[in-house]
């Protein structure tokens, strides 16, 4: 057994009095895609009742809930709604990117802890929202960022972390698609009102978590950034050819991140490009290097053994870490450490406190994109 399962058991013995045995009343908005993947994992949950869910579409809650074998769900047509009329313990926020912000909000001002969907929201300016209403509410609020819950996404951090490389002066990271712009049930990851973000945020947002996690989440300074969109127009990179109208968003974006501490970030993502992938992920530290080979890191998954190179005495080696065996579903441990954090006033498994400079540099590529030059990057005091 792990020393973080063991530790989270302690944990949960020690704070047993805190959790009063009820049930946890819970809520689903938005019921799209994703929604089906919470649904299932807090099916799992033998303390989790759910009772509620809302979406903007007419009898799309309702649909939803009967396919997957709860009529008796509450169906609403808008988060405000659904909260304005049930006793909420939590809420998924499962909505496009463009509504994480008000429903987070909106949750966390009535008191519900909130799991809220990948990318925390478009802005910055919202992402600073969001967290003064966590502040202010007292309440768990946990970001949907399933990879953190892999046993090799963990060793990523486990080998930064455990002092091996030295100091960190410089990391690559990044990733994509050759031809895979998302249109899973219509086109809410590409058009501009519902996404605000294309790739950059859709698969951007991993490949900054998976790395800036293991270094600790240095603070973001100055951003130049690049986003560009010459597929997501062209009717054969889209599975139906009207989708090409609706195209608002980024396919491909780059940038050159400057992070406290002297750290150079450069990044790069696409959802589309002629290329097998934008590179491998790299950490470069003063005394070893790391390696994680390319990777769809949103599924959780690494390209291949991560690879340390160092020297031992005088000759360069590299160490080829094996890979570690996963028990368990991802999902499901991002909605058990959700619930488990609300039970046992565990600290947020996800925290936005992190997940903040992932949103401002997401922000402040999109701002030097748009305006042709390097911006600093402003966080004020939550
Ligand atoms: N963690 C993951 O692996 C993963 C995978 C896919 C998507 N996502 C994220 O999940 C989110 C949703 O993605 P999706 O593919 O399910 O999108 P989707 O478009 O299929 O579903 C979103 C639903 O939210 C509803 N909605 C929007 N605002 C609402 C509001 N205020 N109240 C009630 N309903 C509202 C829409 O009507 C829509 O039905 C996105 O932010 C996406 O990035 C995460």
């Amino acid at each position: 057994m792990s020393t973080s399962i063991l530790d989270a058991y302690k944990v949960k013995q020690e704070k047993a009095d805190l959790y009063d045995g009820k049930k946890l009343k819970v809520g689903i908005i938005g019921t799209g895609w994703i929604s089906e993947a919470h649904l299932h994992s807090y099916e799992k949950c033998p303390d989790v009742e759910l009772v509620a869910a809302a979406d903007l579409i007419e009898g799309k809650a309702k649909a939803f809930c009967e396919k997957y074998g709860h009529p008796e769900i509450r169906c609403y047509r808008s988060h405000k709604e659904m909260l304005d009329a049930e006793e909420l313990d939590a809420v998924s926020v499962c909505t496009y990117n463009a509504t994480h912000a008000e429903c987070s909000i909106y949750a966390l001002e009535k008191g519900v802890n909130v799991l809220l969907e990948k990318p925390m929201c478009v802005t910055l300016e919202e992402a600073i929202a969001i967290c003064r209403a966590e502040k202010k509410s007292g309440k768990v609020l946990s970001i949907g960022f399933q990879p953190r819950f892999d046993e090799n996404m963990k060793m990523v951090k486990n080998i930064v972390q455990s002092g091996e490389l030295g100091e960190v002066y410089y990391i690559q990271t990044g990733g994509g698609r050759r031809h895979g712009i998302p249109t899973p049930f219509g086109t809410s990851f590409i058009e501009k009102e519902t996404a605000g973000l294309g790739a950059l945020g859709d698969i951007g947002c991993y490949s900054l978590d998976m790395v800036l996690n293991a270094v600790g989440y240095p603070k973001p300074l100055t951003v130049t950034g690049y986003t560009s969109d010459f597929f997501g127009h062209r009717p054969d990179y889209l599975e139906k050819p009207e989708y090409a109208e609706k195209f608002g968003v980024d396919d491909f974006a780059a940038a050159f991140v400057r992070l406290e501490g002297g750290i150079i970030l450069d990044f790069r993502i696409a959802w589309a490009m002629h290329m097998d992938t934008p590179g491998d992920s790299l950490i470069f530290g003063k005394e070893a290097g790391l390696r994680i080979p390319s990777t769809d890191c949103w599924n959780g998954s690494i390209g291949g053994p991560l690879k340390v190179y160092h020297n031992v005495a005088g000759i360069c080696v590299d160490t080829t870490i094996p890979e570690a065996r996963n028990k368990g579903d991802n999902f499901d441990k991002k909605i058990r450490s959700f619930i488990d954090a609300i039970e046992y006033g565990l600290p947020s498994p996800v925290p936005s406190g992190q997940i903040i400079y992932n949103q401002a540099i997401l922000d402040g590529i999109a701002r030097s994109a748009r305006l042709g030059r390097e911006v600093a990057i402003e966080i004020p005091e939550i």
